[in-house]
């Protein structure tokens, strides 16, 4: 199977997990769940669910996976949330104000501004929700879950850290106060590490820990997602430039019209290209680093454990020439 028929299977199984979590579109406030309902299942990659459940599988032991399953389906879930809820409030008129995301109407477009704002809101908090709501109710189904709980707590400080000003709000904060103004090296990758490669680096962090990583593991996998991250934002930086909005289903020039110092205002394309090529080398540098060094956590993980390793490495190959 191609990488790229790999990832529309799972980018589906991720849909059908989505479907579960949705917010109940009933009641005086049905307005605001049908905004975040729209906002979440919109058309996306799905790629941090995706990256969450790879992690995961590249670490856990064959005989815990199953009992952690329904709470891994909620971290995937929860992600989601969060990063769309980044993309809800990103497209506002005060922020990049974009109308088209994912092929569509943005949120705040298609509702108000105000329901944007809350459905942003909204799905930021129902993330959290989402994960704690699943652990109570499984663990009273399955007593032996409570032996996990130190595993959620820190899988849910990680989604609250890279989520807020620790994370990607922290650089969607420079991010917008630089409009306008040029931007050092330095400022535009502390930007791109926050507002982008923290929702990578987290996927795979609250994998690898709902997994029972090691330490050592965590660092390594934390590193492939900091450098997936960056070559990440330095494509998108990128394809705003040189890709129609048809096909990218956002508008394209919008970094311009917003005054923004992007990679590739900074670099050009050629070096922006080189770039993205350095960051997913790194990325694969560090997985491979893991693969060899600690084979014997992977080991544990079985086949599932291999065949994680091998799609990560490919996905981040193929992520680096994308299309949208
Ligand atoms: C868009 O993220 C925002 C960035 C961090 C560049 P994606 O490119 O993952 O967007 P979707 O989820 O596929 O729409
Ligand atoms: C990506 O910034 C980061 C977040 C949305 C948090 P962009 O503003 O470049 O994302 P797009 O291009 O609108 O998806
Ligand atoms: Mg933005
Ligand atoms: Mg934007
Ligand atoms: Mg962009």
């Amino acid at each position: 199977m191609s990488i790229k028929e790999a990832l529309g299977k799972k980018k589906e199984a991720v849909e059908a997990i989505l479907q579960r979590f949705l917010a109940e579109e009933k009641g005086f406030d049905r307005t605001g769940r049908e905004a975040m309902n729209y906002s979440l299942m919109a058309p996306g990659k799905r790629i941090r669910p995706i990256l969450v459940e790879e992690a995961f599988f590249l670490c856990c032991k064959e005989e815990e996976k199953e009992v952690l399953l329904p709470i891994l389906h909620s971290f995937m879930a929860a992600i989601e949330m969060i990063h769309s809820f980044s993309l809800c409030h990103d497209d506002l008129p005060a922020m990049d104000n974009d109308r088209v995301r994912r092929g569509q109407d943005s949120t705040w477009a298609h509702f108000s501004e105000a329901q944007g704002i809350l459905a942003g809101d909204a799905l930021s908090l129902y993330a959290f929700q989402a994960v704690l709501e699943t652990f109570q109710k499984e663990r009273r189904k399955n007593p032996l879950l409570s032996r996990y709980e130190g595993r959620v707590l820190s899988a849910l400080l990680v989604l609250s850290r890279e989520s807020g000003i620790d994370g990607m709000v922290g650089g969607q904060v420079v991010d917008l106060e630089k409009e306008g103004q040029p931007l050092s090296e330095e400022e535009l990758f502390f930007i791109m590490e926050k507002k982008t490669a923290a929702l990578l680096r987290a996927s795979l962090l609250m994998g690898a820990i709902l997994g029972g990583a090691e330490e050592k593991v965590q660092e390594e996998i934390a590193l492939y997602g900091e450098n997936l991250g960056l070559a990440f934002q330095i494509r998108d930086d990128i394809l705003d430039e040189i890709s129609t909005t048809e096909e990218l289903g956002k508008p394209v020039h919008s970094d311009k019209e917003e005054g923004k110092t992007t990679a590739y205002s900074l670099y050009g394309r050629e070096r922006a290209e080189e770039k993205v090529k350095e960051y997913t080398e790194k990325a694969i540098f560090a997985l491979e680093n893991l693969h060899r060094g600690l084979l014997t956590e992977i080991d544990k993980a079985g086949a599932d454990g291999d065949n994680a390793y091998l799609f990560l490495k490919e996905l981040a190959v193929f992520l680096a020439s994308r299309k949208k």
